[in-house]
């Protein structure tokens, strides 16, 4: 069987480096080796309180990071999920064969109506059926995420599975791809993953300065409470480690070993590392940046590539369950 690689990624600002280390590194070595498809999912986005005045700009900020990072739209396709209105379609016919009992089960969705307890909605619920749909509508069986999105990539199969017994076979069960780098955790409180959502200080934006990047790393929590594992030190060695500091990383953790490493060195490599692998993605950004149009005629040409594949699959999924 043919590889295809998805992945999508929601409009909701500028990306942090958990992103990148979790997913778009991948994205962008994946791109040269399979045929690949990159989503910014809007219609993900809506599920919590937005300003509809400020998604456009999201969407083409988002656009604008992926393209700085190194995808490479001669090679992989990229566009916006509410321009192909298949999704929403096949996310319908999928809502239908989702036991309610498995959706109830997704760690997202308990993490986030807690942190939206105003704004429950249905479509945070349905949020998983959606990514489903996402995937499935290009019968794609790779997907590189970071390790907050298997449990999703789970439940495709579920569904895969579920459509294919009672409809006939159509889908591919879909795997999750994860770096080693996977779960990024946030600097200020390394018990929880890097998310925008935590607040300045817990992530590194693709789009910091490199004074700001110096200062959020150097005030990163390294205490211990017990023992002599910290997970913020594990966290910068971990985060080290992805940036391709290898050997580094077996310097300085012999160092911790002996007990002769100071965090502020450790701090000073990891923030310099991240450095030199954030500026010149910022500096391809600011070029970018000059020919905003451009970006969107890349996502234009993504989505009507898309949509020829989208259709075909749509054509045999209404066949399949008798609505033509
Ligand atoms: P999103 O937008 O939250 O995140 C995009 C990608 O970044 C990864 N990621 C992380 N990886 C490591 N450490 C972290 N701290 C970290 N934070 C985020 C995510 O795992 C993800 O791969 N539901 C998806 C978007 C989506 C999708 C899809 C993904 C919609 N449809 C279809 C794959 C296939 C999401 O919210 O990603």
């Amino acid at each position: 069987m043919k590889n295809l690689i998805f992945s999508g990624i929601q409009p909701t600002g500028s990306l942090h480096l958990g992103n990148y280390l979790g997913a778009i590194k991948q994205w962008t070595k994946l791109q040269h080796e399979h045929e690949s498809i990159f989503c910014i999912v809007d219609y993900h986005a809506i599920t919590v309180a937005y300003d509809p005045k400020k998604l456009p700009g999201r969407i083409s900020d988002v656009a604008l990071d992926l393209l700085a990072c190194g995808i490479d739209p001669s090679k992989s396709t990229l566009f916006v999920q509410s321009q192909v209105p298949e999704h929403t379609e096949l996310g319908w016919i999928f809502n239908t064969l989702t036991p309610i009992a498995e959706l109830e089960r997704m760690t997202q969705y308990k993490d986030k109506s807690k942190q939206h307890k105003e704004n429950i909605n249905a479509g945070l619920f349905t949020y998983p059926v959606l990514q489903a749909a996402d995937v499935l509508l290009y019968k794609a069986n790779l997907i590189p995420v970071g390790e907050d999105q298997v449990q999703h990539v789970e439940l495709m199969r579920v569904i895969a599975k579920k459509f294919n017994k009672t409809f006939g076979k159509l889908f591919p069960e879909p795997k999750p791809l994860l770096t080693e780098q996977a779960r990024v955790m946030s600097l200020a409180d390394p018990a929880k993953k890097m998310s925008k959502s935590l607040g300045e200080k817990h992530y590194i934006a693709l789009a910091d300065s490199d004074e700001v990047i110096k200062k959020k790393v150097r005030s990163a929590v390294t205490a211990t409470s017990h023992g002599d594992t910290s997970p913020g030190v594990e966290n910068l060695f971990a985060i080290l480690e992805a940036l391709g500091g290898e050997a580094l990383v077996k310097e300085l953790k012999a160092q911790h070993k002996k007990g002769s490493l100071q965090y502020s060195e450790l701090k000073d490599v990891v923030a310099n590392t991240i450095i030199s692998h954030l500026s010149p993605i910022r500096e391809r950004r600011a070029e970018l940046e000059k020919e905003r149009e451009r970006v969107g005629e890349i996502l234009i040409e993504g989505a009507k590539t898309a949509q020829k594949i989208a259709r075909d699959t749509m054509e045999e999924v209404r066949k399949k369950i008798g609505v033509r």
